[in-house]
C-alpha cells in the first residue's frame, strides 16, 4: 500500500473513504475541526445528529461510518473515536488509524484519507497515523487459496493536515512510521509462518534477505562453529531435531566506517529467542499448548524487525548488535533427556528437570557470547519465555525485569511514547531456591510459582556484570483479536519500543 501526506482529504480526488477521528469534546462543537465541519457541510449538516442517533460519544476505539449518499466523492465517512482529549494519546491515534485501514477493506474503498487531528506535533502524528495505517492493513493469506474476501485491496491512503503542505517534520515522522510497519509486518510474517516453512535454516534466510541494508551486516554460523563456542545448553535442545541449529550475528555500525569515532562507541546489544517450533521435547506439551508454538520465535522476529528500522531510518551513532540462537525443540531418539546435564558456555553446568524450559538454555548461552563479543552498554533479551509471566501480566504486557533499575526505566519509558505496555517485574532472590540442584550448579526449572521470576533469575547467571533487560513477550507476541492495527497472529511486541528506546539513547 501506497502512504503519502496530503493538505486535506475533501480536495482530494477518488478517495473511497474519508475517516475523520473524534475526541470526545469536539463532538458537539463546531470549528473544532476543519475537517469535520467541511465534511458535515458537505453532508448538510447532519453529521452530528445522527452521531448522536447512533450513540457515537467519540469513546476510545469507537467507530462510525456513515453513507455519503453521493454528496461526497467518497462513497463512506467514518468516524472513528480518540476518548477526551486530555486522557488520548498518540496510541489513540495509531489504533484509530489501524481501524480506518480495516474499514477502508470493509467498504471497498481503494483509496482512504485519514485526517490527523492536530492535536499532537506534526512528526507525532505522521508518525501515529502511517504506523496505525501500514499495521492495520496487514494481512497473512499466503496458505489461502481463496483470498479472505473478494474485497478490494487498500491501495492508497492519505494522511491530511492543512499542515502537511511541504512539512519536513511531517515527512520525517512518516518515514519513520512507515518504516516501524514495515519492521512489524516483516515480524509477523515470521511468527505466522509455520514450523514447517520457518524452520532455523529458513529463519536465518530469511533474515539474512530481509536484512541486507546498508549499514547492516548479517552473520550465519552452523552447528559446527555453535560447538567450536562449547554452547552445551544451546547444543541440547537443538539435539532433538533434524533442522540445523544456526547462530545469527547482526552488526549495525554507524557511518563513517568500522574505525570512526561512532563505531567505536559501546554498541547496544540485543538477543532473541528463535524456537522455530517448542513441542516442549520429552517433557511434551500438550496437544492444546504446542499449537500456537510456531511463535516461539517472536523474540528474534522483533529484533530483526527493529535491526531493519534502525538501519534504515534511525542509523544512531552508537553500534548495535543482535544476536541469535535458533533451533526447534522435539522429542526423538537424540533429544535431551530429563536428568541430563548440560555445561553451558560460561562453564556453568544446568540439570536439566524440564526439557519444555528450553529457551533459557538457548538464551544463556547467546547472553554469554552476546556479552563477550560486544562488551556492550547493555544488552536487552526478548523472549516468548514462560506461560507464568502471562498468568501475572495477561496477554497484552511485555514483563520487563533487570539488574539495573536504571535501564528498566528507560525501556518501560520508551514503551510508553511507543504505545506498547512494558511493566518493571522484581528479580527476588528468596525465589532461586526454585532452581537448587542436588547434582550440578543449578536446574532447568523449579516450582510453578514466581515461574516467570525463576526464568528471569535463570538468565541472570549469564550476563556478568553487564546491564541487561529481559523481556518476557510470551502474551503479548500474538494475539487472538482483531482490532485497531493488530490482526490476529504475530503483532512485532517489542519493535517500536525497542525503536523509541534507541532514539532516547541517541539524545
Ligand atoms: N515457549 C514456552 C512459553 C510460552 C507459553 C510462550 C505460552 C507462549 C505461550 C516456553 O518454552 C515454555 O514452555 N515455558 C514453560 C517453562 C516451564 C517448563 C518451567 C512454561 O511456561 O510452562
Ligand atoms: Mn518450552
Ligand atoms: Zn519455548
Amino acid at each position: 500500500m501506497d502512504i503519502k501526506l496530503a493538505p486535506s482529504s475533501l480536495t482530494e480526488s477518488k478517495v473511497g473513504l474519508v475517516a475523520l477521528p473524534v475526541f470526545e469534546e469536539d463532538l458537539g462543537k463546531k470549528g473544532a475541526s476543519a475537517e469535520f465541519d467541511a465534511v458535515d457541510a458537505a453532508l448538510g449538516g447532519i453529521v452530528r445528529d445522527i452521531a448522536k442517533q447512533e450513540g457515537f460519544t467519540g469513546k476510545a476505539g469507537s467507530r462510525l461510518a456513515i453513507h455519503t449518499h453521493g454528496k461526497l466523492p467518497a462513497s463512506h465517512v467514518v468516524l472513528l473515536g480518540l476518548g477526551a482529549r486530555g486522557q488520548s494519546d498518540l496510541e489513540a491515534l495509531r489504533r484509530a488509524a489501524g481501524t480506518a485501514a480495516k474499514e477502508a477493506v470493509r467498504v471497498n474503498a481503494g483509496k482512504l484519507a485519514f485526517a490527523v487531528p492536530g492535536a499532537w506535533s506534526a512528526f507525532d502524528e505522521a508518525r501515529a497515523a502511517g504506523e496505525g495505517l501500514a499495521m492495520g492493513a496487514y494481512r497473512y493469506d499466503k496458505w489461502k487459496s481463496k483470498k479472505d474476501d473478494d474485497k478490494k485491496e487498500l491501495k492508497q491512503a492519505l494522511i491530511t493536515a492543512p499542515s502537511f503542505k511541504k512539512n519536513a517534520d511531517a515527512d520525517a515522522g512518516l518515514a519513520l512510521g512507515l518504516a516501524v510497519a514495515d519492521g512489524v509486518n516483516f515480524a509477523r510474517d515470521l511468527v505466522n509462518e509455520p514450523a514447517m516453512t520457518m524452520t532455523p535454516t529458513l529463519l536465518a534466510q530469511a533474515a539474512q534477505a530481509k536484512l541486507k541494508v546498508p549499514g547492516l551486516s548479517v552473520t550465519v554460523h552452523d552447528r559446527k562453529k555453535i560447538e567450536q563456542l562449547k554452547m552445551g545448553m544451546f547444543l541440547g535442545v537443538a539435539q532433538g531435531s533434524r533442522e540445523e541449529p544456526k547462530l545469527i550475528e547482526i552488526k549495525y555500525t554507524p557511518k563513517g566506517g568500522a574505525r570512526g569515532a561512532a563505531a567505536k562507541a559501546k554498541p547496544l546489544a540485543l538477543v532473541g529467542k528463535a524456537i522455530t517450533f517448542d513441542s516442549g521435547g520429552l517433557s511434551l506439551k500438550p496437544a492444546d499448548a504446542m499449537v500456537d508454538m510456531k511463535t516461539d520465535m517472536a523474540g528474534s522476529a522483533a529484533v530483526f524487525g527493529a535491526m531493519w528500522v534502525i538501519a534504515n531510518v534511525l542509523k544512531p551513532n552508537f553500534p548495535v548488535h543482535a544476536y541469535v540462537g535458533t533451533c526447534e525443540n522435539m522429542p526423538s531418539g537424540t533429544a535431551y533427556r530429563p536428568g541430563d546435564v548440560l555445561v553451558a558456555r560460561n562453564g556453568k553446568t544446568v540439570e536439566i528437570t524440564n526439557t519444555d524450559a528450553e529457551g533459557r538454555l538457548v538464551l544463556g548461552d547467546v547472553l554469554t557470547y552476546a556479552v563477550e563479543q560486544s562488551q556492550p552498554r547493555a544488552v536487552i533479551d526478548l523472549a516468548t519465555l514462560t506461560g507464568a509471566c502471562i498468568v501475572a501480566l495477561g496477554m497484552y504486557t511485555v514483563g520487563t525485569w533487570s539488574n539495573e533499575d536504571e535501564w528498566a526505566n528507560k525501556v518501560v519509558d520508551a514503551s510508553k511514547t511507543a504505545g506498547e505496555s512494558f511493566w518493571h517485574m522484581p528479580l527476588i532472590e528468596d525465589v532461586k531456591d526454585n532452581l537448587k540442584s542436588p547434582i550440578a550448579d543449578m536446574k532447568n526449572s523449579g516450582a510453578r510459582w514466581g515461574g516467570a521470576i525463576s526464568a528471569a533469575l535463570f538468565l541472570r547467571e549469564f550476563i556478568g556484570e553487564t546491564p541487561w533487560v529481559h523481556l518476557d513477550i510470551a502474551g503479548p507476541s500474538t494475539t487472538d483479536k482483531d482490532g485497531g492495527y493488530q490482526v490476529k497472529g504475530g503483532t512485532g511486541v517489542g519493535i517500536r519500543t525497542l525503536v523509541d528506546l534507541v532514539r532516547s539513547l541517541e539524545a
